[in-house]
C-alpha cells in the first residue's frame, strides 16, 4: 500500500530496558500560539552496563535549536524527523535541549495545543516528544520542575503538574509561574495548561486529616456547570480511602476542561485534563447519561493517581495494567454510588452490554488482541475496548477468584511492591497470586490469548442425577490459531430444588472454576429436572452456548435473584425472536407485562430489560451479517412489544413523573428513562395520544433528559412537530457546543424509513454543510460521522456505495487533520468479511480507496491494512 514511510512493528518480546536514565526534567517554556519556545534541562545517567551506548531521544515536529552537555555546545549529534542521537557522553550530565514548535498548527491534539486561545497539552502515549526531545516512554521516571512564560492578559492561568511555588511579574506584559512535582512520572503524565480560565474550589480534609484544595478549572461561561464534577470528585477521594485505603498524595488536585479533546480525559499527575463532555453539566444541557459519565469519568481519573501514577507501567504493552484495573475499579465504585441492589445490577448490566456490543465484535475481528497484545504498529490504536473493558473484566474474575478481601491484600501487597515504580502485567498477578497463595499461571492465558471464549452448557437429568457438562473453546485470532484452555470463573445456582432431600448445598450460589477443555457439575438426588442460572452477575466474559428451554428462561425471568440473570433470560428469548423469527409466546407477553407493572421493581431495570440487544451484538450471533435484515426482524420484535403491551406502556409513562427540582440521582434517572421508553413505545404502537404527548413533554420539561427524549421520538417518529422543535432546539443552545453536538448526533442516529433508505444519508450529507459543523473538533465530528457511520447500522449499512463512499471519504479527510480520530473511524468496516457479498463488494472498494491514499498516517494505515488482509 501507499505509504510515506514503511510500517514498523512493536513487539512486546523486544523490551530492552533503557540504556539512561533521566532524574530531575527543568522545563522552561515561553508560550506563543506561533512559536513557542522550550529550554529543557535535564540530569541524565548511564545504566549500569550500557557502557559506549549513544543517546537516542524522541522528538517529532519540532524545530531544534541548540544542544547543550554540561554547558558545553554540541554539534556532532545525529537528526531524524523522529529522534536525535548524541554520542560520547559521559556517565553522568546535564543535557541542555533548545526547540521551538507551533502550538496553533497543532491538529493531530497530541503535544502542545491550541482550543479556543488556551494552551494545553496531551501526552499520553507519545505526545511529550513533540513538547521536546526525550527518552518518551513510560519506564523512564523523573521529577519535573516547570517555569511556564506567557502574555499576561492573554494567559492569565499557568497551570502544571504539582505544587505552585513562584509566580512573577516579568517586562512587557509577560509573567511566569513555577510548578514543582515532587513525585518521580514518566513524560506521558506531564501536562500544562495556560489561558483565559476559571475555577471553583473545595477544601477537604483527607483520611489523615490533611488539608487538600481541589479546583475545577473551565471558561467563564461555563462555571454554572461544575458542581457535578466537583462533587464527583469529592466522592472518588472518599471511596479510593475507604475501599482500597488510598490516599490522595498531593496538596491539590486539579481538573480542567478543554472543548478539543481527542479522547474522554487524561490523568496527568495532579493535573486532570478533560474533555468538555465529561465535566460540564447542569440540568438543562446534561442528560441523566452525561451526569452518570461525568461521575464516572471523573472517578477513573481520579484513580489513576494510584493504579497509573504511582504505579505505572514499565512499556505500552502493559496498558491494561493501568487501564483494566482503573475501568474495575471505577465500575465498582459507580456501582457503590447507585445507592441500591438493583442499581449495582443496573450498572453491571449496563456495562456488559457495551462489553458485548463493542469488545465482542472487536474480539472477532481483524483487529482482535489480548488484553496484553504482543504487538502493535501505533500505539493510538491499542486504547481498545478490549484493553479497557475486557481489561476490567479479567480484572473482576480476580476479584471473584479470590473473594473481595483476597483482592484487597492483593491490590496492598501490589502497591507496597511496586509503589513508584513502572511495572508489568505479571507483577500484578504475582501479587494477587501471593498475598492469596492461589496458583493463577492458567489464569494469566486471559491475560495473552485473544478471542471471546464461548462455553458450551449440556444439560442432563436421570434417576435423581443432575448433570451439567460444560466444554469450553475459543475461535481462532489473528495470530492465534490454536487456545489453551482458559480458567473461567462461573458463579451459578440451582433452581427448583425444593422437593430435593438435600437442598441445602445446591440452592445455594456457587463458585465453579472451569480450567479444562470439559468439566462436568453433578448433583444427586433431586426429585426433577432444576433450573440452572449460570454465569451469575456475567462472572466471566464469555459466550454460552446454551440451549435452555423457554420455560426454563420463563423461570429465571420471573423469579431469578440474581438480577443479571433475570435481565438476560428476557434478551436471550429477544434474540431467539430477532434470528429465528420465533414468535412472542403468550407466556413471555404476560410476564414481560407483569414486569412492566411491577410496582417494586427498579424502573432502570425494567428499562434494560425492554432495551433490545444491539444489532452490532446480533451480528455476532450469525455466519454471515444480512444487516438490513437483523434491523428490520429488530424493529419487528419492538413493534410487538409496543403493540401487546400498549396499556402497560400508557401506565408506565403516566406513572414516572420526577416533579420538583431536578435530581441526578440513580432512582430519578431510571425514572426518566423508562418514561421515554414509554413515550418511543407509545409511538411506535400508534397510539392516537402519542404526538401530543411528546410535544407537551418538550415544552415542558425541565432537564435535558426529558426534552432530548422528546425531540428523539418525533424525530424518529417523523411527528409534524419534529421539524419545528429541531430548530428550537438549536436555537435555544446555539451558544452550547455539547448541546449542539446532541442535535447533530439526534438526527444523525435518527431511525431509517423502511421506504426510503437513502433518507439518513441525505440528511447528513445537508448537515455536514451546517455552519456549525467543522472536522476539526473531534466532538463534532464524531457527533455526526461516527454517529452514523458507527451508532446507526440500519440506516448506514445498504447493499449499494454511497454511505461506505462517504464513510471513507471521511477517513481520508480526517486522516489529514487528525490521525487518532480518523483511526477510530476506520474501525467502521473491520467487520466486512462477515458481511453478505452484497454488502461486501461495496465495502471492499471503500476501503481500497483509503488503502489507496498517499500520506496515511501509522493510525490509519495500521487499521485498513489489517482490515483488508
Ligand atoms: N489514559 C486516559 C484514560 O483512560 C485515556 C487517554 C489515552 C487520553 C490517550 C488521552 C490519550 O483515562
Ligand atoms: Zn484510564
Amino acid at each position: 500500500m501507499a505509504r510515506t514511510e514503511n510500517s514498523i512493528t512493536f513487539l512486546r518480546s523486544e523490551y530492552k530496558a533503557p540504556a539512561f536514565t533521566i532524574q530531575t526534567v527543568d522545563l522552561d517554556i515561553a508560550l506563543n500560539p506561533s512559536k513557542t519556545m522550550v529550554v529543557n534541562r535535564m540530569m541524565i545517567q548511564r545504566a549500569a552496563g550500557q557502557i559506549g551506548q549513544s543517546l537516542v531521544l524522541h522528538g517529532e515536529e519540532q524545530e531544534l535549536i541548540s544542544v547543550r552537555v554540561n554547558g558545553e555546545i554540541v554539534r556532532g549529534y545525529e537528526l531524524t524527523p523522529h529522534s536525535l542521537t548524541i554520542h560520547n557522553l559521559p556517565d553522568q550530565f546535564e543535557l541542555s535541549i533548545t526547540s521551538a514548535n507551533i502550538p496553533e498548527k497543532n491538529t493531530s491534539l497530541m503535544g502542545l495545543y491550541v482550543s479556543n486561545g488556551n494552551f494545553f497539552t496531551q501526552c499520553e502515549a507519545e505526545g511529550f516528544r513533540k513538547i521536546t526531545y526525550f527518552l518518551d516512554r513510560p519506564d523512564v521516571m523523573a521529577t519535573y520542575q516547570v517555569t511556564l512564560r506567557a502574555i499576561k492578559k492573554d494567559f492569565p492561568v499557568l497551570l502544571s503538574n504539582g505544587n505552585l511555588i513562584k509566580e512573577e511579574e516579568l517586562p512587557n506584559g509577560w509573567h511566569s509561574a513555577v510548578w514543582q512535582d515532587p513525585f518521580p512520572k514518566p513524560s506521558y503524565l506531564f501536562a500544562l495548561v495556560a489561558g483565559k480560565l476559571q475555577s471553583i474550589e473545595r477544601t477537604i480534609k483527607s483520611q489523615s486529616g490533611k488539608d487538600k484544595l481541589l479546583q475545577v478549572w473551565v471558561e467563564a461561561k461555563d462555571l454554572d456547570k461544575t458542581e457535578h464534577a466537583m462533587d464527583s470528585l469529592i466522592a472518588s477521594i472518599k471511596w479510593d480511602e475507604q475501599r482500597f485505603g488510598l490516599e490522595l498524595d498531593l496538596d491539590r488536585f486539579m481538573i480542567v476542561a478543554v472543548g478539543d479533546f481527542n479522547m474522554g480525559a487524561m490523568e496527568n499527575k495532579g493535573l486532570n485534563i478533560f474533555n468538555t463532555k465529561f465535566v460540564l453539566a447542569n440540568p438543562e444541557t446534561a442528560s441523566d447519561v452525561d451526569y452518570s459519565n461525568i461521575e464516572s469519568v471523573v472517578a477513573h481519573e481520579y484513580f489513576h493517581n494510584w493504579t497509573g501514577n504511582r504505579v505505572t507501567c514499565r512499556d505500552w504493552f502493559q496498558l491494561s495494567l493501568k487501564e483494566g484495573l482503573t475501568v474495575f475499579r471505577d465500575q465498582e465504585f459507580s456501582a457503590d454510588q447507585m445507592g441500591s441492589a438493583s442499581g449495582k445490577a443496573v450498572k453491571r448490566i449496563e456495562d456488559v452490554r457495551l462489553l458485548r456490543q463493542v469488545q465482542f465484535p472487536e474480539d472477532a475481528g481483524p483487529m482482535a488482541h489480548p488484553i496484553r497484545p504482543d504487538s502493535y504498529q501505533e500505539i493510538n490504536n491499542f486504547y481498545t475496548v478490549t484493553v479497557y473493558e475486557k481489561g476490567a473484566e479479567i480484572i473482576r474474575m480476580q476479584q471473584t477468584l479470590l473473594g473481595r478481601e483476597g483482592f484487597r491484600k492483593g491490590m496492598d501487597l501490589y502497591f507496597k511492591r511496586h509503589d513508584g515504580q513502572a511495572v508489568t502485567c505479571d507483577d500484578f498477578v504475582s501479587a494477587m497470586s501471593d498475598a492469596n497463595q492461589k496458583d493463577l499461571t492458567e489464569f494469566k492465558r486471559w491475560y495473552s490469548q485473544a478471542g471471546t471464549p464461548r462455553v458450551k452448557v449440556e444439560e442432563s437429568f436421570a434417576g435423581n442425577t443432575y448433570q451439567v457438562k460444560l466444554t469450553q473453546s475459543c475461535p481462532a485470532t489473528p495470530g492465534q490459531d490454536t487456545k489453551e484452555p482458559f480458567h473461567i470463573p462461573l458463579l451459578y445456582k440451582i433452581l427448583g430444588t425444593e422437593s430435593s432431600s438435600d437442598s441445602s448445598k445446591a440452592s445455594n450460589e456457587q463458585l465453579f472454576e472451569l480450567t479444562q477443555t470439559s468439566q462436568t457439575i453433578t448433583v444427586e438426588g433431586l426429585k426433577q429436572k432444576p433450573t440452572l442460572s449460570i454465569n451469575r452477575n456475567f462472572s466471566a466474559p464469555i459466550v454460552l452456548d446454551f440451549e435452555q428451554s423457554e420455560s426454563d428462561l420463563l423461570t429465571l425471568l420471573r423469579q431469578d435473584e440474581d438480577a443479571f440473570n433475570r435481565w438476560e433470560a428476557a434478551q436471550k428469548l429477544f434474540m431467539r425472536s430477532i434470528l429465528n423469527g420465533a414468535t412472542l409466546t403468550s407466556d413471555l407477553l404476560n410476564t414481560l407485562k407483569e414486569i412492566l407493572l411491577d410496582g417494586q421493581l427498579d424502573p432502570a431495570f425494567k428499562d434494560l430489560i425492554f432495551t433490545l440487544p444491539a444489532e452490532s451484538y446480533l451480528y455476532e450471533q450469525v455466519k454471515v451479517i444480512d444487516p438490513q435484515a437483523i434491523h428490520q426482524s429488530r424493529r419487528k420484535l419492538r413493534h410487538q412489544l409496543a403493540h401487546h403491551l400498549q396499556e402497560a406502556w400508557l401506565w408506565a409513562y403516566e406513572h414516572h413523573q420526577t416533579p420538583g427540582k431536578f435530581n441526578p440521582d440513580a432512582m430519578s434517572a431510571g425514572k426518566r428513562s423508562l418514561k421515554n421508553l414509554a413515550l418511543h413505545m407509545l409511538s411506535e404502537s400508534g397510539h392516537a395520544g402519542a404526538g401530543d404527548f411528546a410535544l407537551k413533554q418538550y415544552e415542558n420539561a425541565n432537564n435535558m433528559t426529558e426534552r432530548y427524549g422528546a425531540l428523539a421520538v418525533m424525530v424518529n417518529f417523523a411527528s409534524a412537530h419534529a421539524a419545528k422543535c429541531l430548530q428550537h432546539f438549536h436555537q435555544t443552545f446555539q451558544s452550547d457546543a455539547l448541546v449542539i453536538d446532541k442535535w447533530f448526533a439526534l438526527q444523525a442516529t435518527r431511525q431509517s424509513d423502511l421506504s426510503n433508505p437513502r433518507s439518513v444519508l441525505k440528511d447528513v450529507l445537508a448537515l455536514r454543510q451546517h455552519p456549525d459543523f467543522s472536522l476539526k473538533n473531534p466532538n463534532r465530528a464524531r457527533s455526526l460521522i461516527h454517529a452514523f457511520c458507527m451508532n446507526n447500522p440500519g440506516a448506514f449499512h445498504q447493499p449499494e456505495a454511497a454511505s461506505y463512499e462517504f464513510w471513507a471519504k471521511h477517513v481520508i479527510e480526517l486522516n489529514q487533520i487528525n490521525p487518532q480520530v480518523a483511526a477510530r473511524l476506520a474501525r467502521g468496516l473491520d467487520r466486512w468479511k462477515q458481511f453478505a457479498p452484497n454488502y461486501q463488494v461495496h465495502m471492499k472498494s471503500a476501503l481500497e480507496l483509503i488503502a489507496k491514499q498517499d500520506n496515511l498516517s501509522s493510525d490509519v494505515a495500521e487499521v485498513i491494512e489489517k482490515a483488508l488482509n
